[in-house]
């Protein structure tokens, strides 16, 4: 069965000081980590998918989380974030319009 929304989350991390920045330096893996207990405890894993991801391009604006089949790119995303997107847009199917990359 294809799931209904597969998260991608870019775990990329570069040594710290690297010019480009990345969402690992960015607090991605604590994002992960929220994306992963808010699945388990909403049961979102029975149709959607998570995955660690790698680089996706916008790096000094990380962490990126980009939802597919609808292609929104999130940015800055915060662990506090994660439940909203959940709810809003996995849940309701309502983007998070104030995360969105512009
Ligand atoms: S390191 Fe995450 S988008 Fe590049």
């Amino acid at each position: 069965m294809k799931p209904a929304r597969h998260v991608f989350v870019c775990l990329n991390q570069r040594p710290e000081g690297h010019p480009r920045g990345s969402c690992g330096a960015l607090g991605a893996k604590s994002v992960m980590e929220a994306f992963a207990g808010e699945f388990e405890k909403r049961g979102l894993f029975e149709k959607n998918l998570l995955t660690g991801a790698g680089c996706m391009g916008p790096c000094d604006q990380g962490p990126t989380v980009v939802v597919y089949p609808e292609g929104v790119w999130y940015v800055r995303v915060t662990p506090k974030d994660v439940p909203e997107i959940c709810e809003s847009h996995l849940v309701n199917g309502t983007p998070v319009a104030r995360l969105e990359l512009r």
